[in-house]
């Protein structure tokens, strides 16, 4: 039996799988973001813990004799998030997570510091990295910044609670700008640049790795055997790689959680920082992948049927779809969080564009789908641009659910998709997979292999043909608005 841990950003998921990779338990438990100034993004590292621990007691609740099995756990989480630990490993502060968009000079500041950066992190530097938070502190919060013993990545702080180790792995190493991604190991002219020492952070291991064994207390209190093994485990894209078996060259996925990527596996570091692409290592040794990021994904979905007050998902869905009209009257540009690939914008906006006095709130949603998947269409155009082909992504995270927005994207990419059984399992799974390559050193392959394709969703050649001129607005349309999106700072965004 294995267990797979993901510190998500809106739920901390814990899965148990047996030998056969067959999910035996799931335990979600909610988590909140707290954004208290516009474009902060923050979480508290302990709120992470306290669901940890919840999660591992509804698995003891309901399935303790599976829990009791355990020989590994992975964990997986979110990337890019700041921990900032002090001399007695307390967090100092919340941690800065992946789409806050506070540090934009200090990406500046670090590219002019090192102009090499980009090939050696396989991106360019992006507000929503560890390296430029740590940056804005030394010049916002100099107190906070001059008391920081140790960096963590979101999940190598649940690491440090359960093993009391600190580590982190290549997978989560690789969104830091501080891990040169061709030799695997910290680049130290980049930790100099952010003006931290190479002690203040934590050790390389790779995600398949075995980095420390579940503390006494806990595996009492949670009634697990003395030596259970914690694996390196992975950044959520790389982890959700490793849950579809995105591990040979070509292989890929589209996620629709949260965030939004499109991820490709590749045999060798293939950097394309001009395509605004993230080329990081993956959480197996020897591979690497390259992923363009959305920053809203699923997300943008939530939040407009929030507030249409519509508190059923798939209701609304099943509305919108009966109701649909090719293509939608209206456009929706999804930045609510800004975007990286292919904008690296943190002040970019949603938009709708477009509406009549006619336009009902099935329009509304329509267009929310149809406009997470041009960000798709424009995140495919950088990956062509890079020649990375995947000739056929599977869809996971919370949003492949819903086979009507799959076909959406299709007609909009002009590309088939594949659904794979057990779609939305994702990060978690991947986790527990990467536990059991720690615990019994079997073939990276015979651990990670692709789901079983449920259906291959091809695009309708119509409909492909009559989103192309939406696409092309689509994308005029963030043209237009780009200098509008800077001038916005001056206006507090509501909450
Ligand atoms: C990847 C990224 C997001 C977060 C969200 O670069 O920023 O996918 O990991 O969980």
């Amino acid at each position: 039996m294995f267990l797979g841990i993901d510190i998500g950003t809106s739920a901390v998921k814990a899965l148990l799988i047996d030998a056969d990779s067959h999910t035996i338990a799931e335990a979600d438990v909610p988590l909140t973001l707290s954004n208290p100034h516009p474009y902060w993004s923050e979480q508290n590292p302990d709120d992470w813990w306290a669901a940890t621990q919840t999660a591992m007691e509804q698995l003891r609740h309901h399935n303790p004799a599976a829990l009791s099995a355990v020989r590994g756990i992975g964990l997986s989480g979110q990337m890019h998030g700041a921990v900032l630990l002090g001399d007695d490993d307390r967090p100092l502060r919340p941690a800065i997570l992946w789409n806050d968009g506070r540090a934009t000079a200090e990406c500046d500041d670090i590219e002019s510091l090192l102009p090499g950066l980009p090939d050696q992190a396989g991106v360019v530097a992006m507000p929503g990295m560890t390296a430029p938070k740590i940056m804005w502190l030394r010049k916002h919060e100099p107190d906070i910044f001059n008391t920081i013993r140790t960096v963590l990545l979101p999940k190598d702080y649940i690491r440090l609670c359960l093993t009391g180790e600190k580590i982190t792995e290549m997978s989560d190493a690789a969104g830091t700008l501080w891990l040169d991604q061709r030799s695997r190991s910290w680049n130290l002219a980049a930790i100099a640049a952010t003006g931290l020492e190479p002690g203040q952070l934590p050790a390389l291991a790779e995600g398949s790795d075995a980095t420390g064994i579940v503390r006494p207390e806990l595996a009492t209190r949670w009634g697990m055997g003395a030596s259970v093994i914690v694996a390196g485990g992975g950044g959520d894209a790389a982890t959700g790689g490793i849950g579809v078996g995105a591990v040979t060259n070509g292989d890929g996925f589209i996620s629709l959680g949260t965030s939004s990527q499109f991820f490709v596996a590749t045999d060798r570091y293939r950097p394309r920082p001009k395509e605004l692409l993230h080329s990081f290592a993956h959480a197996v040794p020897g591979r690497w992948f390259q992923m363009a990021v959305l920053l809203n994904g699923a997300s943008c979905l939530a939040w407009a049927a929030k507030m249409m007050g519509a508190t059923d998902i798939g209701d609304i869905l099943r509305r919108t779809e009966h109701q649909h009209h090719h293509p939608s009257q209206v456009i929706f540009l999804p930045y609510l969080s800004g975007e990286r690939t292919p904008h690296n914008d943190p002040h970019a906006r949603g938009v709708f564009f477009g509406m009549g006095g006619d336009t009902r709130p099935e329009t509304m949603i329509q267009a929310v789908l149809e406009g997470v998947g041009f960000a798709l269409a424009d995140a495919q155009a950088c990956l062509k641009a890079a020649d990375t082909i995947c000739p056929l992504p599977g869809v996971i995270g919370g949003g492949a659910r819903s086979r009507y927005w799959i076909q959406i994207i299709a007609d909009i990419m002009g590309s088939p998709l594949a659904r794979y059984e057990g779609a939305t399992k994702g990060p978690a799974f991947g986790a527990a997979r990467l536990a059991r390559l720690a615990v019994d050193r079997e073939a990276i392959e015979d651990v990670c292999r692709t789901p079983q394709i449920e259906e291959i969703v091809t695009p309708d050649p119509d409909r492909h043909e009559a989103y192309l001129p939406r696409l092309q607005k689509f994308r005029r349309l963030y043209t237009a608005l780009r200098d509008e999106f800077q001038n916005q700072d001056s206006v507090t965004p509501h909450r």
